[in-house]
């Protein structure tokens, strides 16, 4: 045993421990720490009422000295003592194995967690926190004892949590054969924390966002992403704390195979196109913007200064991406075997990505994955051109599929990828001439034929379910399109086609703007196809209301940007505005008649067929409020007060708040009044002002900043209002003045002070800066430069972000 302070040399963050040939020892390290000056929320800190950690990536190392790595695992023994009165409850990870009571009120926990692990999933607990408690029953019939804590007023707001992890440890028994394996299970949800939640082994730590739900305070997507964000922090039990990273480098290893996991999951507990739609909605927008920057990281990134910084939408989105290709090209059950065979191999340790493309080869045949390897090497997005030639003489169709990567900073050069490309291809009659194939392009530039099409030149539908997280050009017409946004047997694909619809008329529409040109009317045959969306939102029960609501939903203005050359963010706006709302004029008749059929008043539920009519509705209400009339004030405040959940209310509101006139500031009035306090409803009142589009949008923002309930210690309240400008507000972000840029400087400046992770997450908003026309470029580079002039003033966090954004291609 090391004792004397003489072995023992601590030097700033390093600590030497002198070696004099002893062979083993026991080191015993004492610390003190400040729980409540911990405002960057990693390592041991206090959130409200109660004490919490988190330690992914690297927050152990503040609690105490250790060998603060993935691939270093222990077993972990926890004695917690504290006074009993103000932290009745003390948690760890494993099994509670002794408590007792201490002198002067004071009372102690023993924990005990069985299975080896790094330090990064190490968590303690201690509170005075409510609970709900219910058991499992696993498939070899061990009991697993459930329980969900938070702040005693919202434990009337925690059963939907119970039920979504109820039903993802049953889904991960019946796919994929995995178990839990402690006796216990607990979560924690906390009011302040950086991210969404933390997979600690038997003890998982929650953002309330996730975790708390009601009808009056979450909305319908607030119920899906707590469903999912359950999954996915149990998933973790078995990819991630089972098999674990050997190093951070392979992150991705664990997160992109886990978010494939919850997306599978929440795939199957609803409607799996409309889980596609949103995955690739969320990943076109943040994803491929990610990869255009100079920030462009391959999923299994080369290096990085802080870890924090590189939990991305590339390493969880794009790597679930990596492993979706995986699943399609090996198929479901190929994959279930190569999953086996991965735990089967690597149970109890930390590996790599390498590791884990072994065992998907190995389990199938030694199916070749060496040209996929580079999914893991190269950042960027590919584009994928498609040529199709039909001979009608010989009745053979031709597709030609070609691919480019544009090179990233560090990457000049790319090599072609191993992409799988799902094709159908359509005959004129609606009917699949050839069915569901998966192609698989390795070379630059390949030709695949089909032989015997029949009938005439097919419309091929091409990159089906969206199999690959590539940009695809194609030759298809807009009359292709609207032909296949009635007519595809693929339905992912039916609502790509209305998206690529709309973004062609969107992107001219605002080159029109740019050249200050009148734009041309909408093509007729793009009205008649969303009139017959709006139709089908009148007919059937059997249509899903949330796939109608999608194809109408215009791409986001993240995505669209990405598309243009020169990026113009105001003209964008105005030219979605416009194609929106003519639109809206076009089958204003339509777009009532479908709002009033389901603007029903039925008890909530949340279901698939309850969610797609809210969905549906409100899409259309969105769509009649572009008139920015009396009429539209007046359908969105009647809206507004006869809401009775939270989805409809906040619908409402978002249509409200752009609205000219004062009914807009009465219901954000009401709003608030009707929170009573509720953080999670007022974080929706902050980012609904936040995104609102109005000429003082801005001046409101520097309002709500000084007001009593903004926090910049609060990472959910702090994003609620500036993070939602931001990242979301596009139009006021980028105001043609500069004083969007300025603002978000000085709140990225204020916010790294106290928490760095946030702040460096902020200033990843001015990271494309290269891309946008000169006058908006010059501004933004202004603020980027203005923040580094801070110099050592600025967290490493911030630092890294600032700095890689200013690298050139
Ligand atoms: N492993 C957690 C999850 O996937 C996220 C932890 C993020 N930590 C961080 N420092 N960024 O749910
Ligand atoms: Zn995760």
């Amino acid at each position: 045993m090391l004792t004397a302070e003489s072995d023992l040399l601590v030097l700033g963050k390093t600590i030497d421990i002198a070696s004099g040939g002893k062979g083993d020892f026991t080191l015993q390290t004492k610390v003190l720490i400040k729980p409540e000056a911990n405002f960057e929320l990693s390592g041991f800190y206090k959130s409200g009422s109660a004490y919490c950690t988190q330690c992914e990536a690297e927050g152990f190392r503040r609690i105490t000295y250790y060998l603060d790595r993935p691939d270093v695992m222990a077993r972990f023994k926890v004695r917690i003592e504290a006074d009993k009165a103000k932290l009745p409850l003390l948690l760890s990870n494993g099994n509670k194995v002794g408590t007792g009571e201490l002198p002067g009120g004071r009372h102690f926990a023993e924990w005990e967690d069985p299975f080896p692990k790094p330090s990064y999933l190490f968590a303690v607990v201690a509170g005075d926190l409510g609970s709900i408690v219910d058991t499992y029953k696993t498939t070899s019939g061990r009991d697993v004892r459930l329980e969900i804590f938070s702040e005693h007023d919202n434990v009337d707001k925690l059963e939907h949590a119970m039920m979504s992890l109820k039903k993802s440890m049953k889904w991960d028994e019946d796919v994929y054969g995995l178990e839990y394996d402690l006796d216990i299970y607990n979560i924690v949800a906390v009011n302040d924390f950086n991210m969404g939640a933390m997979e600690n082994k038997g003890l998982n730590v929650f953002n309330t966002a996730f975790v708390l739900a009601k009808p009056e305070t979450a909305t319908d997507t607030d119920y899906e992403r707590i469903e999912g964000v359950i999954a996915h922090e149990y998933f973790h039990n078995w990819s991630g704390n089972r098999v674990t990273c050997q190093d951070w480098f392979q992150l991705t290893l664990k997160e992109g195979l886990t978010v494939f996991r919850d997306q599978q999951f929440s795939a199957d507990m609803g409607s799996a196109a409309v889980k596609r739609i949103e995955d690739v909605r969320v990943l076109r927008a943040r994803q491929f913007a990610e990869d255009s920057g100079p920030r462009a990281h391959a999923i299994r990134p080369e290096s990085y200064m802080k870890m924090d910084n590189f939990y991305t939408s590339t390493v969880y989105e794009k790597g679930a991406e990596v492993i979706r290709m995986y699943h399609t090209l090996l198929g479901t059950e190929g994959f279930r075997k190569g999953m086996d065979l991965y735990f089967e191999r690597h149970d109890g340790s930390a590996v790599t990505c390498d590791d884990f493309r072994a065992a998907m080869s190995d389990a199938n045949g030694g199916k070749d994955f060496g040209q996929f390897e580079r999914w893991y090497l190269q950042a960027g997005t590919p584009v994928v051109e498609a040529k199709g030639v039909y001979d009608a003489a010989k009745k053979t169709y031709s597709l030609t599929l070609s691919q480019h990567t544009a090179g990233t900073v560090g990457q000049p050069s790319k090599l072609p990828f191993h992409i799988p490309v799902r094709v159908g291809l359509l005959g004129r009659d609606g009917k699949e001439v050839v069915s569901s194939q998966v192609l698989e392009l390795k070379e630059a530039s390949q030709t695949f034929y089909f032989e015997g099409i029949e009938g005439g030149e097919p419309v091929p539908s091409l990159l089906r379910g969206f199999s690959a997280p590539v940009r695809l050009k194609t030759q298809q017409t807009e009359e292709d399109l609207a032909f296949l946004m009635a007519h595809d047997t693929d339905s992912f694909n039916r609502w790509e086609a209305s998206q690529k619809l709309a973004s062609q008329a969107i992107l001219a529409t605002t080159e029109a703007l740019t050249e200050e040109k009148t734009p041309e009317p909408l093509a007729p045959t793009m009205i008649e196809a969303f009139r017959a969306v709006l139709k089908a939102g009148l007919d059937s029960e059997s249509v899903d209301k949330s796939l109608l609501a999608y194809a109408l939903s215009l791409p986001e203005e993240l995505t669209l940007l990405g598309e243009m050359d020169v990026m113009r963010p105001v003209d964008l706006h105005k030219g979605r505005d416009h194609v929106k709302k003519t639109l809206a004029v076009a089958l204003k008749a339509e777009f009532l008649k479908v709002y009033k059929a389901l603007d029903q008043d039925v008890p909530y539920a949340v279901n698939p067929e309850e969610i797609g009519r809210r969905r549906l509705k409100n899409v259309c209400m969105s769509y009649l409020c572009t008139s920015k009339d009396k009429d539209a004030v007046a359908l969105a405040s009647s809206a507004f007060k006869r809401a009775t959940c939270m989805t409809d209310s906040i619908a409402a509101l978002a249509c409200l708040a752009s609205l000219p006139g004062s009914e807009k500031d009465e219901a954000l009035q009401m709003f608030y009044s009707n929170a009573k306090g509720d953080p999670l409803v007022l974080n929706k009142w902050f980012s609904i002002q936040a995104l609102a589009d109005l000429p003082d949008t801005i001046d409101r923002i520097q309002v709500l900043i000084k007001h009593p309930d903004f926090s910049m210690k609060n990472p959910n309240r702090f994003r609620a209002l500036i993070g939602a400008f931001a990242n979301s507000n596009l139009a006021q972000f980028h105001a043609e003045d500069g004083r969007g840029y300025v603002l978000v400087a000085d709140m990225v400046l204020a916010v790294d002070k106290l928490n760095p992770q946030v702040a460096a997450r902020l200033a990843g908003a001015f990271s494309l800066w290269r891309k946008f026309e000169s006058s908006r470029r010059n501004m933004m580079k202004e603020q980027l430069d203005r923040l580094m002039t801070v110099g050592d003033g600025l967290s490493r966090d911030t630092y890294e972000i600032v700095s890689q954004s200013l690298l050139s291609a």
